[in-house]
């Protein structure tokens, strides 16, 4: 009976409480309307509240006619389970905008985010109820994932992708090869302590591959099969590490094919930082046409968008996105923030200004409203731009879900910072507000908004 403590009125708390039990007995579920084809199996007519459950995601959601709340309460939990506490813990959503419906299908919305957000109650709503997609931030990385050769850390992936599946959410594999030295373990570098062959380095890629897209391809729909191999300047093509040292471009190719025929339905991207920048623009389209040259079958480009406040990346980004589109590879939006504390210059002039930037913090006390204003513009901005591509942008995902979770407020130092649509107390910020809006009133004539 306590399984339903968290509904407010007592008649309704009978109800569900029944219902609840029927479903545990595995009883037919009362005779109602079907409210979303296919998803939601079965609505329940109690005066006063509209309530759906969707059988698939064993979840019951209400909505009070009155003041409209949206609630949802995992059934599974609600039945007594371990998870009582948590569900318990989350409060009513009170706003009933949602991002994906706002999107309807032009793309897909996702969002990035840690193995353990998934497990707070009130992220798991939010993320239930405005995205499609997850990415995970750091577990299913080579170092997180496999840190010796004969070692894997299943554990915090397996956990993110079972909260995918229970709620029928789609996940990227991010990522399966990250093509920097920093980003990867000595086991992979090393072979009888010597640097690696080209020949063992490629067996060493074909294995991981094969062993992480075996074990999660059910699940993910788009793998981020290498991540940021470019070189940020200077000549060459590819940044030096292992594997460009070893093996040119060809861990690039290996990993794509082997992704590919592991995984043959999968969008395989891409992904890296920046290259909307003229110089690294000409890499990114040298790199991809030099790929496909090559057989590597790379379906997408990865564009992170960690973009910082003011930057002006508009007529950049529309280029790179006409350049793209002759090349017949299509665009994901893959890590979307904008950082109001610019980080740029931590890396100007050899460092010299990190001491100084390390003390500044200026809107720990609040975002004023000017800053507020431009950030809005400049995410307006972006979802129109995105708006004139309908058919090549497949997916538009933020990095975190709120500003509390950002990696902005640590990384390259520690500061208060605000680069999302969410809040700390996760409550849509005002440019939340004005993405949906632009969301909803899409221009691309394929576009379908949702009334
Ligand atoms: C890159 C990576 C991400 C993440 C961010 C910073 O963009 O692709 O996985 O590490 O940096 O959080």
């Amino acid at each position: 009976m306590n399984c339903f403590s968290c509904l407010k009125s007592p008649l309704l708390l009978v109800g569900f409480a029944s219902f609840a039990f029927a479903l545990d007995q595995g009883t037919k579920l009362p005779e109602a309307p079907v409210v979303r084809q296919g998803r939601t199996v079965a609505a329940i007519e109690t005066p006063g509240f509209n309530v759906a459950v969707d059988r698939s995601v064993n979840q019951l959601t209400m909505v009070d006619q009155a003041s409209p709340r949206l609630t949802f309460v995992n059934l599974a939990a609600a039945q007594g389970g371990p998870d009582l506490q948590q569900d318990k813990s989350a409060k009513p959503v009170t706003d009933l905008r949602s991002l994906k419906e706002a999107v309807g299908d032009r793309f897909k919305i996702g969002v990035g985010v840690g193995h353990q957000v998934l497990k707070q109650p009130e992220d798991a709503v939010l993320i239930r109820q405005h995205f499609q997609i997850l990415t995970p931030e750091n577990c299913m990385k080579p170092q997180s994932i496999h840190p010796k050769e004969n070692q894997w850390n299943f554990e915090a992936s397996d956990q993110f992708t079972e909260f995918a599946r229970a709620n029928k959410l789609d996940v990227v594999g991010h990522c399966l090869v990250w093509a920097k030295d920093d980003r990867t373990d000595e086991w992979m570098k090393q072979e009888n302590d010597q640097p690696v062959s080209r020949e063992t380095l490629l067996h060493r890629i074909e294995s991981h591959i094969e062993t992480v897209v075996g074990r999660y391809g059910d699940v993910v729909t788009m793998w981020d099969v290498v991540n940021e191999a470019l070189a940020d300047t200077g000549e060459n093509l590819l940044r030096d590490s292992v594997y460009s040292r070893a093996t040119g471009i060809d861990f690039i190719v290996t990993a794509f094919k082997t992704a590919r025929a592991k995984d043959p339905d999968a969008l395989l991207i891409y992904n890296d930082y920046n290259d909307h920048k003229p110089e690294k623009r000409e890499k990114l389209i040298r790199l991809l046409t030099e790929l496909r040259e090559k057989g590597a079958p790379v379906d997408a480009y990865g564009m992170q968008g960690h973009f910082e406040l003011g930057e002006n990346e508009i007529p950049q980004l529309r280029q790179t996105f006409d350049e793209l589109r002759k090349l017949k590879i299509k665009v994901v939006v893959s890590e979307l923030d904008i950082d109001v504390v610019t980080r740029g210059r931590w890396w100007a002039d050899n460092g010299s200004h990190r001491e100084e930037l390390a003390k500044f913090d200026p809107y720990k006390d609040g975002l004023p409203k000017e800053i507020q204003q431009k950030q809005i513009e400049q995410y307006v901005e972006l979802f129109k731009l995105f708006d004139e591509y309908p058919d090549l942008i497949v997916r538009i995902s933020f990095w975190n879900l709120h500003d509390g979770q950002s990696w902005l407020n640590y990384f390259p130092w520690n500061r208060v910072n605000y680069p999302l649509l969410f809040d700390r107390d996760r409550k849509p910020k005002p440019a939340f507000d004005a993405v949906y809006e632009t969301l909803r009133s899409a221009r691309s004539s394929g576009a379908k908004a949702v009334p």
